[in-house]
């Protein structure tokens, strides 16, 4: 029988000794398809086996096939990292095992997501007063945004930046919605002159932070067009939401004070785990009127006086996600958060300059936050064979993009653990791959 006292302590160590060494392992997982799984029984076994072999198994037949996320040369996509106090809360809320389907299956989840959310939009600079709930991923979150908005303008069509991420155009096609994709200015912006006639729209999905470059939409104009047509403005604040911590960066929140819904994940750039996803509406009758079905098994008398969060969202069974960010808010700070933030910013900052000063490479996109897009001068297909190169040497991780019809490379700064060293690192390995 596993136990938590007898166990807990070679689990615990795991942890530890693993955010030690990660540096040390290759970031990008080097095994093909299906090795794991030929590595796996293919079936359950018949008898319990102790905690001790699961460890085993993770160490020599999970390992090899994990990309460490938690690297501190992961540079793809968007990096996220997992802080202590939350990986900790997560083993306390797993224990707790709290389910949220209604308020009081759940109080104090239910009472301390709408504090987190409330602290947290106090520390970007939100407006006071908005209903904040959490979701598993940004996908949701727009999913559910854009579901409270065909609610509330009985319209089916969505628009959206080219610049936008999929996750506007998946929404529209599990709703059976209409797409339209404005085009883009010369940095990757949303063109409001281009936003065309929005009576029909339900939605415009505004993007904080664009996936590929991190560009910022013109909110101020665009609330303005949605306010004219009656249109519920969506704002995709994803990764930079995060940095909004940071007096410097606020000027990207402006006009976001219009929006009618706001996405900010905590798993990418709040020191938080995977998923915690954070959705705030001003609107929030109108979430309730979208999703709020309550059969007979549900009713409760404390109903009228209390908030169930399964109203607001697709899910019934929510789990205790606040913990684990109410840990990262109070370990860390605004201060900690902030130095966080900072820290990736200025490190973007100087691989930004090492490319710029280093005869045939280019900066292909204006930096906003801690992602660069840069590319090898010439033809994409160096620059493809380049990013497989420096990826399968296992000292780095880095992703790509398309930008005006040209592939380029795209490195984002944001696990916690990266230092200059690692940079100035990953540098060589582009240069020493590209020679
Ligand atoms: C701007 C933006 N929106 C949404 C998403 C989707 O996030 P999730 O994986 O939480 O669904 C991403 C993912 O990187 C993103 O960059």
């Amino acid at each position: 029988m596993t136990s938590l006292r007898d166990d807990g302590p070679a689990a615990l160590e795991w942890a530890a000794r693993y955010l030690e060494r990660v540096g040390e392992l290759p970031v990008l997982a080097q095994v093909k398809p299906g090795e794991i799984r030929a590595r796996l029984p293919t079936t359950a076994p018949e008898a319990g086996e102790p905690f001790s072999a699961v460890l085993r198994d993770l160490d020599e037949v999970l390992l090899p096939g994990i990309t460490h996320w938690q690297h501190p040369r992961y540079f793809a996509y968007f990096a996220t990292s997992s802080s202590e106090p939350a990986i900790l809360a997560e083993l306390l809320a797993a224990t707790v095992n709290s389910v949220a389907i209604l308020w009081r299956t759940a109080p104090a989840s239910t009472e301390l997501e709408g504090v987190v959310l409330d602290w947290v939009a106090d520390l970007l600079g939100l407006p006071g007063g908005w209903h904040g709930h959490i979701e598993d991923t940004a996908s949701t979150s727009t999913l559910t945004a854009i579901i409270a908005a065909r609610e509330a303008t009985g319209r089916d069509l969505i628009v959206t930046s080219e610049q936008a991420h999929s996750a506007a155009d998946k929404a529209a096609r599990m709703l059976g919605m209409r797409l339209r994709k404005v085009p883009c200015d010369d940095e990757f912006r949303m063109r409001p002159d281009q936003l065309g006639d929005l009576s029909e729209a339900a939605a415009v999905v505004a993007t904080v932070g664009t996936t590929a470059t991190t560009s910022v939409d013109p909110i101020p104009a665009i609330a303005e067009e949605c306010a004219q047509a009656g249109t519920w403005l969506h704002v995709d604040a994803a990764y930079a939401g995060t940095a909004m911590v940071c007096p410097e960066h606020r000027w990207a929140f402006a006009g976001v004070d219009r929006a009618d819904s706001l996405v900010v994940n905590a798993h990418k750039w709040m020191l938080t785990p995977v998923d915690c996803s954070l959705l705030w509406t001003r609107r929030p009758q109108d979430f309730r009127r979208a999703f709020s079905l309550i059969p007979e098994f549900l009713r409760t008398p404390d109903a009228e006086d209390s908030l169930s969060l399964s109203e607001y969202g697709p899910a019934l069974g929510r789990r205790f996600r606040a913990l684990k960010l109410w840990a990262v808010l109070r370990c860390f700070g605004r201060a900690g958060l902030q130095a966080h933030i900072r820290r990736g910013v200025e490190l973007a900052g100087q691989f930004e300059r090492w490319v710029t000063e280093e005869p045939g490479w280019e900066v292909c996109a204006p930096r906003r936050f801690s992602v660069i897009c840069f590319r090898l001068e010439g033809p994409d297909e160096r620059n493809r064979a380049l990013l497989e190169r420096v990826n399968a040497s296992g000292e780095m991780f880095i992703s790509q993009a398309v930008l005006d019809g040209r592939y380029v490379l795209r490195l984002a700064i944001g696990q916690m653990s990266t230092t200059e060293e690692d940079v100035r690192r990953a540098w060589e390995v582009l240069r020493r791959e590209a020679g």
